[in-house]
C-alpha cells in the first residue's frame, strides 16, 4: 500500500500493511490492545466477527519476517528464541507476529511520543522484554496494573483480576502532561473510604471493609466481625471515624463483644 491514510480514518483489516504506509516519525501517541495469546477463539454469537488467539509458526509467521528480524532486530529475535526455549512455540510465533509491528510502531512514532500497551498475564512477561529490546528499558515509564472485578474464582490459586498497561516513551524527551490525567486523589481516597465504612455501618457487616486490608489477629470465618480493637483505635480509622453519621457509630459501639475479631 502507497497511498497515503488521510487524518481521522479508521482503517479496518490486518493492521501490518497500513503501518508500513504510514511515514516515520508521524505519530505523537499509540494506544494499543494486541492479541493476548490467550490459546483461545474469540467469536461473535453469530461467528461473523473474531479472532483466533492460537499462534504458530507454519500458519502466523511469514518467512521475511524471521529474516528481517534476525538481520535488523537481533534483542527482539533473542527475545522470540527465548521465547520459545523458556515457553512454546506457539509463544514465539506470538511474539514474532507481535514484533514485527512493534518494529512499525516504534518507526511511525515522533521522539516525543509514547506507546500504551495493553496485555494480560498470559504473555505480560514475554511481552515487557519485547519492549524492553525494542525501546529500550529506560523508557518504560510505568507498568499500569488495571484491576477489574469480573473474572473467575478458583480454590487453587489467587483469582486473576489484573491486566497491565505498559507506558513507553520512544526517547526521555517525551509528553506527559499530567494535570490531564487523574490518578486518584487523596481526596476521592479519603471519600471511598468513609463510604466503605458507612456501607458497612449501615449493613451491619464489616465483611468488606477497607480495614480488611489489615492483617487479621485470627483468621475471620465469613460474616464475622474483621475489626479488632487494635484496627478500630488506628488513627486512619479514627479519622474515618468521626465522619461516620452519629446513629450509625452508635450502632457500631454498641455491638457486642463485636470488636475482638470474632462476634
Ligand atoms: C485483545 S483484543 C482487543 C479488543 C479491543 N480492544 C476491544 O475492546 O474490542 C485484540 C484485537 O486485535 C484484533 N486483531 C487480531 N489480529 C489483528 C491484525 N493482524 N491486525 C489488526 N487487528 C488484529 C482482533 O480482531 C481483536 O479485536
Amino acid at each position: 500500500m502507497t497511498a497515503p491514510i488521510p487524518k481521522r480514518a479508521l482503517c479496518q483489516g490486518d493492521n501490518l500493511p497500513f503501518l508500513r504506509a504510514l511515514p516515520d516519525a508521524s505519530i505523537h501517541l499509540i494506544a494499543t490492545d494486541p492479541p493476548f495469546n490467550k490459546n483461545r477463539d474469540f467469536y461473535s454469537a453469530d461467528r461473523r466477527a473474531g479472532f483466533r488467539d492460537k499462534w504458530s509458526w507454519e500458519a502466523d509467521v511469514e518467512p521475511d519476517w524471521i529474516e528481517f528480524l534476525r538481520a535488523e532486530a537481533a534483542a527482539l529475535w533473542a527475545v522470540i528464541e527465548t521465547a520459545r526455549l523458556a515457553h512454546s512455540q506457539s509463544m514465539s510465533a506470538y511474539l514474532c507476529w507481535l514484533g514485527i509491528r512493534l518494529l512499525e510502531l516504534r518507526r511511525v512514532l515522533r521522539a516525543d511520543g509514547s506507546l500504551y500497551l495493553h496485555i494480560d498475564g498470559a504473555a505480560q512477561a514475554y511481552v515487557k522484554l519485547l519492549l524492553d529490546a525494542l525501546f529500550g528499558a529506560e523508557n518504560c515509564r510505568n507498568e499500569i496494573v488495571w484491576l477489574y472485578k469480573t473474572g473467575g474464582v478458583s480454590k487453587r490459586w489467587f483469582s486473576r483480576k489484573h491486566d497491565t498497561i505498559f507506558f513507553y516513551s520512544k526517547s526521555q524527551a517525551y509528553t506527559f502532561r499530567i494535570n490531564t490525567v487523574s490518578p486518584i486523589s487523596r481526596s476521592s481516597r479519603m471519600r471511598r473510604a468513609i463510604f466503605a465504612v458507612w456501607r458497612c455501618a449501615m449493613s451491619g457487616t464489616f465483611r468488606r471493609c477497607a480495614a480488611t486490608r489489615q492483617k487479621p489477629q485470627a483468621t475471620p470465618r465469613r460474616s464475622r466481625w474483621r475489626f479488632t480493637s487494635a484496627s478500630l483505635a488506628h488513627p486512619a480509622i479514627r479519622a474515618i471515624w468521626c465522619w461516620i453519621p452519629s446513629a450509625a457509630a452508635a450502632r457500631l459501639r454498641s455491638r457486642p463483644s463485636g470488636w475482638d475479631g470474632v462476634g
